[in-house]
C-alpha cells in the first residue's frame, strides 16, 4: 500500500467563461512540504479554494483524489488503497480528511463569537476523532482553551469579540494557528500568511508553523517572499502559470526563481 496523498490530475476550473485552471497536475505526498510559486493572476489562490471546496468556482474536468486518508471515521478497508475523489464533497466533508486552508483575505465574521466558532469546528472533530467522548459545553470550553491563548499569546477578551472582525493582520493569523493547534489538520495550504505581519509577527508566526509541522503533516506554502521557507523547509516546489504548472522540482527551483522571477 502507499502512502497518504492528495492527488490532483488534469484539473479545470472556470468561473463563468473565464477558464482559470487549465490541467494541473500535482500531488502533495503527506508528510512532505511544498512550495506553490507563480506570478499574480496565476491561479495559486484558485487552486487551493477549489482544494477546500469553494463553491466559488465550477470544477470541470479532473479529479482531486485523498489516497488511504486514516481518519477513524473513514478506515482504510483491507490491504489495497483507498482513494476518495472529494471534488463533489463540502469544505466540511474535506476538512475530514485534514485538510485546512489559510486564505489569503481572511474572512471577517460578523454575528458569529470567536468562542463559539473555535468551540464548534473543535467539537465537530472530537465527534469524528473520539466520537465515545462528549462535546465540550461553552462552560467547560473556555477553561479548555486557555493554555491555548497562554501559548500562543492571545488575549482571552478576543473569545468574546466576532470572529477576525476588525483583528489586525498578526492577531488573524494567530487565530488560524490556534485552529490548527485545535484540530491537528494534515494538508494546511498557507496563502501568503506572510503578507501584511511585521517583522516580529511575521517571526513569531513561522516560528509557530515550523513547531506545528510533523511527519505527519504537510505544509503547503504560497508566497511572494522566501523568509518564511527558512524556518518550514520544503520537500518540493511547483510553479503556476496561467493555470498550470510550468515547473516542479526540489529546493533548487526556489533559488532559480529568486534569482531570475518568472521569465
Ligand atoms: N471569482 C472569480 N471570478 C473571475 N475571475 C477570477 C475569480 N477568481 C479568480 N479569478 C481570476 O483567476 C486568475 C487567477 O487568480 P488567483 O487569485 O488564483 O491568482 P494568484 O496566483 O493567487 O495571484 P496572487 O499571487 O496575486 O494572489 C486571475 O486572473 C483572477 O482574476
Ligand atoms: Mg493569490
Amino acid at each position: 500500500m502507499i502512502g497518504e496523498k492528495i492527488q490532483i490530475q488534469n484539473l479545470h476550473v472556470g468561473v463563468g467563461d473565464k477558464e482559470i485552471l487549465q490541467g494541473v497536475n500535482l500531488t502533495f505526498e503527506l508528510g512532505k512540504n511544498y512550495c506553490l510559486l507563480g506570478k499574480n493572476g496565476s491561479g495559486k489562490s484558485t487552486l487551493s479554494s477549489v482544494l477546500m471546496g469553494s463553491p466559488e468556482y465550477e470544477v470541470r474536468g479532473g479529479s482531486i483524489e485523498v489516497y488511504n486518508p486514516s481518519q477513524p471515521s473513514f478506515p482504510t478497508k483491507g490491504r489495497g488503497d483507498t482513494v476518495i475523489d472529494i471534488v463533489s464533497l463540502s469544505p466540511e466533508e474535506r476538512s475530514q480528511y485534514g485538510i485546512f486552508l489559510s486564505f489569503q483575505h481572511v474572512p471577517e465574521i460578523l454575528g458569529i463569537k470567536l468562542s463559539e466558532y473555535l468551540r464548534t469546528i473543535y467539537n465537530i472533530h472530537l465527534k469524528q476523532t473520539q466520537p465515545e467522548v462528549r462535546e465540550l459545553s461553552p462552560f467547560i470550553f473556555k477553561r479548555f482553551i486557555v493554555p491555548y491563548l497562554e501559548e500562543l499569546h492571545i488575549d482571552p477578551v478576543f473569545l468574546d469579540r466576532d470572529l477576525n472582525v476588525g483583528f489586525s493582520g498578526g492577531e488573524k493569523r494567530k487565530i488560524e494557528i490556534l485552529q490548527m493547534k485545535l484540530i491537528g489538520p494534515k494538508y494546511i495550504i498557507l496563502d501568503e500568511i506572510d503578507s501584511g505581519l511585521d517583522i516580529d509577527a511575521f517571526k513569531r508566526v513561522a516560528e509557530l508553523l515550523k513547531s506545528i509541522n510533523s511527519e505527519s503533516n504537510s505544509i503547503i506554502i504560497i508566497t511572494h517572499y522566501f523568509t518564511i521557507l527558512e524556518y518550514v523547509e520544503v520537500d518540493e516546489v511547483y510553479v503556476l502559470e496561467k493555470g498550470k504548472v510550468v515547473e516542479h522540482g526540489g529546493k533548487e527551483v526556489i533559488e532559480k526563481v529568486k534569482e531570475g522571477g518568472y521569465r
